[in-house]
């Protein structure tokens, strides 16, 4: 059986409608499903009545606004700047910054949003080995060369393998390089890890050896839409004397930004959902684990399956279907950092019930 194009028929949930059948659903970002919680679709639908699609000028409006004050009270942050896309982040973080830094390091495996970005910066680019410190260390002193500021860039958890950047050992690599910088495209990691959801930097607890940044969406855990760039006052000049995005593009549709604020404040304001997450992780990881599986123990709700010789992941992946259960499969080298052997990719979200969990589990064992 060949799995069909999966259309959805109903918001998003750990329980929806795709192709014309009720099923558990363990694909996509939504990592709390608020995509589909009723509170973030009435602020979309609301704002959309109030206001319209889009401001076509440069006109603001109070969900523009509202949604950036949010996420600087979220991420502590004094500065965020609103865009149509996670994926633009980078690209306006890397640009913002372009007189601070002279040669860029990058992780091998990072995702296309950096690869696009450090494209446009006219700058000479190194990549080092995915997830390897040893490495990073090894290349920055083999092409820096002395008076040269490196900036060094990453995911901070990869979206396929739900792996997290060592981001203390690269400060560690960079504390010896006068003014470096480590900015990290963290749009899987914002209102996920860390205590108070705010990313990897938070996860890892406080880096002050070196400067860093990071970007992220709105358009996963946050259940909305568009990306965010967190900095402080002084990056917010920096955007503005060497960034064009924000001048030259539309902010994401004024609906979306009424959603994301909606997101950002179910999150804020019920912490018991990320908590729900963590315990729904650790009952797919631990399980997973005791099916054979090797599954790193992380708070990351992206779980990744590798297959083996011995294991059909294809044929695991139609099983669950036929049971009314999705998840993705990923052909080897499928996506920036999938594995060179294909794998399942199994999104948790912190709507899933327990049984559905052990259904999962059961349905998983019956196919290996
Ligand atoms: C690491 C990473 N960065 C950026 C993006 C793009 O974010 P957006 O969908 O908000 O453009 C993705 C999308 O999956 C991603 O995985």
């Amino acid at each position: 059986m060949t799995i069909p194009v999966r259309h959805a028929q109903s918001p998003i949930g750990s329980r929806m409608i795709i192709n014309g059948r009720e099923v558990d659903y363990y694909c996509g970002t939504s990592y709390y499903a608020l995509h589909g919680h009723p509170q973030v679709i009435a602020a979309a639908s609301d704002a959309m009545l109030q206001f319209g699609i889009a401001p076509a000028t440069s006109l603001v409006m109070a969900p523009y606004q509202e949604v950036e004050e949010l996420a600087k009270s979220f991420f502590d942050a004094e500065s965020i700047t609103y865009m149509a896309s996670g994926y633009l982040g980078m690209m306006v973080l890397t640009q913002a910054l372009q007189d601070d830094y002279d040669i860029i390091f990058i992780d091998n495996l990072s995702h296309y949003s950096i690869l696009d970005a450090v494209a446009t910066l006219g700058k000479k680019i190194v990549r080092f080995s995915h997830l390897t410190p040893d490495d990073l260390e090894k290349k920055l002193a083999e092409h820096v060369h002395p008076g040269q500021v490196p900036l060094v860039i990453t995911d901070g958890v990869f979206p396929v393998t739900g792996a997290i950047a060592p981001l203390p050992e690269y400060a560690q690599a960079l504390v010896r390089y006068d003014r470096s910088l480590l900015c990290v495209d963290d749009s899987h990691a914002v209102g996920v890890i860390g205590e108070r959801g705010q990313g990897t930097f938070e996860y890892h607890g406080v880096i002050s050896e070196v400067k860093h940044y990071f970007s992220g969406t709105l358009s996963k855990a946050f259940g909305g839409f568009g990306g965010i760039v967190v900095g402080d006052r002084s990056l917010n000049e920096e955007i503005k004397k060497n960034v064009r995005v924000p001048l030259g593009a539309s902010r994401p549709p004024i609906p979306a930004a009424a959603a994301s604020a909606m997101g950002i404040r179910l999150l804020r304001d019920h912490p018991q959902m990320r908590h729900n997450l963590w315990r729904n992780v650790k009952q797919v990881r631990d399980g997973l684990r005791n099916l054979g599986f090797e599954i790193a123990d992380t708070p990351i709700p992206i779980v990744n399956v590798k297959g083996s010789f011995s294991v059909d992941l294809e044929h695991v992946q139609e099983e669950l279907y036929r049971k009314d259960i999705v998840v993705a499969h990923i052909p080897p080298r499928g996506y920036s950092d999938a594995p060179d052997v294909e794998s399942l990719r199994i999104a948790v979200f912190s709507t899933h019930r327990e049984e559905q969990i052990d259904r999962l589990l059961e349905a998983i064992k019956e196919a290996i």
